[in-house]
């Protein structure tokens, strides 16, 4: 998945801004941080640049693809306004404009400055902007919105469970949750995933249904997306590979009623000579299927499926 390229050349040039050692040093200091679970204690702008320049294209791509499945499920749902908390630079917010060009009001409400300061450089495509610096530990209020967002935040904050049940009180349409696609970040999805369902949601994405989640035995429900590595990003990572996969949970939750899903492709489908096999949440469960050529076009549908597709 490429970025915007309005998007695109904006990162480029808050990176050129950053020596290339040094966005090499920062993007080791951000990596490490997440890795082990402990974001950065505050964000500097230097820091800020680095997550524009090695995190924000995975993460962008992680939201598209997760608003996109919603848009599938609520095909006739058109948000012209949104909310994303812990917006970091407002990569949500770019991704939610991608797929709704309709979207003409967003509140974008993050605690750094830092990060504030880059989102507005980079200006998302939405004619009326608001960036809100406040902390979801404190006070803070924004108005009710269509498209309410929280793209890989839910790890950052202590009390997720309140927060889940606050953003759903802002949200008129549908509420969207990233995490890491680890088994961690998948954890935090089911919790919230719970929690929306006995508030009244209606699931929309990923899941086909919206009865208690099928997946056990130390598996987690994650999709991955390939990101283009751009020049700066190769660099700081010192690495040849020209891109990267991003592996995302996510749950997207509903005041309307999605259209029905026959179900979620969880993994790489396997394309053998004459038949696919296909792993999938249903609703009636997690199902290992078979596509053969005697199932005609449900096979041929069955070959162009990928990692996240909708089942036909
Ligand atoms: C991993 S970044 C994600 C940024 C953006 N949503 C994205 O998807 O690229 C997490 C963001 O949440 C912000 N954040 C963490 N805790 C917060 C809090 N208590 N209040 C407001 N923002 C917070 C951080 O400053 C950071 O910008």
């Amino acid at each position: 998945m490429a970025l915007p390229e309005a998007l695109r050349q904006a990162v480029a040039a808050v990176a050129a801004d950053l020596p290339p050692h040094d966005l090499s040093a920062l993007s080791a200091r951000l990596s490490a941080a997440y890795r082990g679970g402990t974001p950065p204690p505050r964000l500097t702008p230097d820091l800020a640049a680095a997550y524009a320049a090695v995190r924000l294209p995975a993460t962008f791509a992680a939201a598209q693809a997760a608003l996109s499945q919603l848009r599938n499920r609520l095909p006739d749902w058109h948000p012209t306004s949104t909310v994303d908390v812990g917006a970091g630079p407002g990569t949500a917010v770019w991704a939610a404009a991608a797929v709704w060009p309709e979207i003409s009001r967003a509140t974008l409400l993050e605690r750094e400055e830092a990060m504030v300061a880059l989102g507005q450089r980079l200006r998302p495509p939405v004619p009326r902007t608001e960036w809100v610096q406040a902390d979801l530990r404190t006070a803070w209020r924004a108005d009710p919105a269509d498209l309410v967002m929280a793209s890989y935040v839910l790890g950052e904050v202590e009390d997720a469970a309140n927060l889940v049940a606050r953003l759903w009180g802002l949200t008129t349409g549908a509420l969207v949750l990233i995490e890491p696609g680890t088994p961690a970040g998948f954890q935090r999805i089911r919790a919230a995933r719970a929690h929306l369902v006995a508030l009244g949601a209606h699931i929309a994405a990923p899941c086909p249904h919206g009865g208690d989640c099928p997946m056990a035995g130390g598996d987690w429900c994650h999709f991955a997306e390939r990101v283009e590595r751009s020049a700066a990003h190769r660099r700081a990572k010192g690495g040849a590979l020209g891109y990267e996969d991003e592996k995302f949970s996510f749950v997207a939750a509903a005041r309307l009623e999605p259209v029905p899903s026959a179900g979620r492709v969880l993994r790489h489908p396997q394309v053998r000579r004459g038949h696919v096999l296909l792993q999938a949440c249903t609703p009636d469960g997690l199902q290992r299927l078979t596509r053969t050529r005697s199932d005609g076009e449900r096979y041929r549908a069955a070959r162009d499926l990928r990692w996240g597709s909708e089942l036909r």
